[in-house]
Parts: C-alpha cells; structure tokens; sequence
C-alpha cells in the first residue's frame, strides 16, 4: 500500500528523515516509535502530503506522490485519516458537530452526514456524548471523537501521531483498543508513539527510527530503544 523507496528530507539542510525503506501492506497495523526528534512525525507528514521529499520516493498504492498535481492532492487526503496528540476539537461544537463539520468540508450532502455521524459515534463507543461538548468531555473521549472524524470519509489509512501522548493510562489504554478495532475493521494504521508499555502490548509490526532512519523492524515486536 505504501513503499517508502530510499526518502530523504531535510529541514534547513539538516536531515530529518535520511535514507528511509518501508512496506507498509494493506491492513497493517505498525507502530513507528523513536525518541523525540526521531522523524515519526516527518514520515507521517510526508504521506499526506504535508511535507515534500527532498530525495527517493513515496509510492501509495503504485502512485509516486511526487507526481500528484496539487490540486488532486485532497483526493488522496481523503483516503487518509490523521489524529494528532494534541486532539484539536472545535470547541464551541458537539461531538456530533465535530464529525459533522468534518463531513461538509469533504462536500457530504446533509442527509448522508445525518445518517452516518452517528453510525461513526457507535464505533467509537460515544453514541451516548454525541451531543457534549469537548469540555464535558475526558481526553479518551476527546481523543475518541477526533478519531471518528478521521474516520467519517471512511480513509484506508489512518495516521495517528502520538494518540495518548497527553492521556492517562486508562485513557491511553481505550483509544488504543479503538485504533486495534478500526484495524480489525480492514483499515491500516500507522502509529507514530513513545509509548513503550503500549507497544509491547499490543504485539504488533513495530518499526524503529533514530535520528531519521529505520534501525529496526520487527513483526510482533517490542519497543527497544
Ligand atoms: N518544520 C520544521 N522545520 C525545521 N526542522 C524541523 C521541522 N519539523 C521537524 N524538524 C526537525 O526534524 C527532526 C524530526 O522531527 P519530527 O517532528 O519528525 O520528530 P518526532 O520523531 O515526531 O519527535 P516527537 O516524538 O518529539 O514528536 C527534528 O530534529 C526536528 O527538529
Ligand atoms: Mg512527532
């Protein structure tokens, strides 16, 4: 689904990713863990566009990136879901609103986004907050509806960086169980964490990067650093 082909980036000639070979199958679930200022957050920017490479080459299922004229950008944006550890809600908006605003942006019509906002909210386990706002709402939960609206254009990808960064345990703990079910589900997750606890649980493919390149890849994997 994405091949990373020797991709390199710098930032004012210092480089922040050098060197990077990765697979990444549909399906997938991997955890991209490194030390602050690894790069996780760079690769991630990078395979939505966010960021452009400065060497090699991204291909997305057979696609080079690269090649994307800006305008289509968005399309390919929008197979690609992202949550962010600093959650980002709009908070003078319900639950509800959040992933409804999410919707209009893509251009869903009316109809569409009432009947399928709280199809998402059930997935996440928040039906019952649907109309809270974020302040009545715990980090988990917050956290929860940002990734329902990742998922309300249904992506193939979903990019989480640093997901329970900001959240307890018990927090930490559910927001991961939910990104293992959308997983489940057929969608690829790619989780960019420090969190060694959480990785060593979940056993799944963790890729490791230090100071911006691959220095290990394990299936069922441990966080070694
Ligand atoms: N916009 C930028 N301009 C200049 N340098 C940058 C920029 N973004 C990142 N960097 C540098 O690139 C390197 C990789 O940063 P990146 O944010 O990818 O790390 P990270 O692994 O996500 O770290 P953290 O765990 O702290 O989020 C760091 O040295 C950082 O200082
Ligand atoms: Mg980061």
């Amino acid at each position: 689904m994405i091949k990373f082909e020797n991709v390199i980036k710098t930032y004012n000639n210092s480089r922040a990713l050098d060197g990077i070979n990765l697979q990444i199958h549909h399906g997938e679930f991997i955890s991209l863990v490194g030390l602050s200022g690894a790069g996780k957050s760079t690769l991630l920017k990078l395979i939505i566009g966010e960021e452009q490479i400065d060497g090699g080459k991204i291909l997305i299922d057979d696609i080079d990136i690269s090649q994307v004229k800006k305008s289509d950008l968005p399309y390919l944006r929008r197979k690609i879901g992202m949550v962010f550890q600093d959650i980002k809600l709009l908070p003078k908006r319900t639950a509800f609103e959040n992933v409804a605003f999410a919707m209009e942006v893509c251009g869903h019509h009316s109809e569409k986004i009432q009947s399928e906002v709280p199809k998402i909210l059930d997935l996440v386990g928040l039906l019952h907050k649907r109309d809270s706002f974020p302040e009545e709402m715990s980090g988990g939960e917050k956290q929860r509806v940002a990734i329902a609206r990742a998922l309300s254009h249904r992506p193939v990808l979903l990019l989480a960086d640093e997901p329970t960064g900001n959240l307890d345990e018990v927090n930490a703990g559910e927001v991961l169980d939910l990104l293992l079910k959308i997983n489940q589900l057929g969608t690829t997750v790619i989780l960019a964490t420090h969190a060694s606890d959480l990785v060593n649980k979940i056993k799944k493919r963790v890729v490791t990067i230090e100071e911006g390149k691959i220095t290990m890849q394990q299936e069922k994997g441990r966080y070694q650093l």
